[in-house]
């Protein structure tokens, strides 16, 4: 990879977490999780590109799964924490602008990338500009499912409001055909993972306060603030809001392919 240049003010969000990033974010289970769904559709004999690899967290479950895992994040902060974890194999780089060779790559993987800020039409052009013909691009969204429970409606009426023209959902809906759109073919989705927990409105309140789970809310602009307060007050309002709900999502991996 050669080298390419962090874009200040850009990387401050993920700059400013990075510290608290893994523990905040489900640590080694969660990472455990994404590396066992991605690795059995991912060939051990080729390199992996992780595009927005952040503190390498998913990148070293890969590694100790006997895959060879390069890494690019726009993040310096968020960077040095995977250069502890996979050496010089990381690279300060923008998605949409990806300091690697064309069609050099025989597979590529991103969890958790394109709710982050991308735009996602410029990150699939240069990932089917890096991808050799029949690469494949795994994608593991933030959102690709919405939980439709109490606690659920509400923090999904909070994220529309906050990002009225959906540019932080990452689900097939939206992502498929902007793939398709800029060479990449969608195949489906692969290596569901059910995945049950308990949450309790007042919990998520919390969580979405602190700017820390569930919620791009750590994100917010001031003048959006309001929004978030108005809807932790209706998540407190919820009847036995100390009561944990039991919450069944799942986590899959979606599966892009440049042509052959
Ligand atoms: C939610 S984190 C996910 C990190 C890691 N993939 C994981 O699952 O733990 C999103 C990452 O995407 C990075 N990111 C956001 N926009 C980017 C861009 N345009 N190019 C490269 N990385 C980007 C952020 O710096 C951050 O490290």
């Amino acid at each position: 990879m050669s080298g390419g240049g962090p874009t200040p003010g850009r990387t401050a969000a993920f700059d400013a977490i990075a510290p608290t990033y893994d523990a905040s974010r489900g640590g080694t289970a969660r990472a455990a999780g994404f590396a066992g769904q991605l690795a059995p559709l991912l060939d051990p004999a080729e390199p992996v590109l992780d595009i927005g690899v952040g503190t390498g967290i998913v990148a070293a479950e890969l590694t100790a799964r006997g895959h060879r895992v390069y890494g690019v994040d726009l993040s310096p902060g968020m960077l040095a924490h995977a250069r502890e974890r996979l050496g010089p194999r990381v690279a300060v780089g923008d998605a949409g602008r990806l300091p690697v060779r064309t069609a050099s790559v025989a597979q590529a993987v991103s969890t958790w990338l394109l709710h982050a800020g991308p735009d996602p039409r410029a990150v699939f052009r240069e990932v089917a500009r890096v991808l050799r013909p029949g690469g494949r691009y795994l994608v593991i969204p933030a959102r690709g499912m919405r939980p439709t429970d109490d606690i659920g409606r509400i923090v999904g009426e909070l994220e529309d409001r906050l990002d009225p023209s959906g540019t932080r959902q990452d689900g097939p809906a939206l992502l498929a055909p902007l793939a398709s759109a800029h060479g990449l073919a969608y195949e489906g989705t692969a290596s569901e993972r059910p995945t049950v927990f308990r949450v309790s409105p007042t919990d998520m309140a919390r969580a979405i306060e602190g700017g820390r789970l569930f919620t791009g809310a750590w994100q917010v602009a001031d003048a959006d603030l309001p929004l978030v307060t108005h809807a932790c007050a209706r998540l407190r309002a919820l009847p036995d809001p100390e009561l944990p709900r039991v919450r069944e999502m799942a986590d899959f991996v979606m599966v892009f392919r440049r042509a052959g």
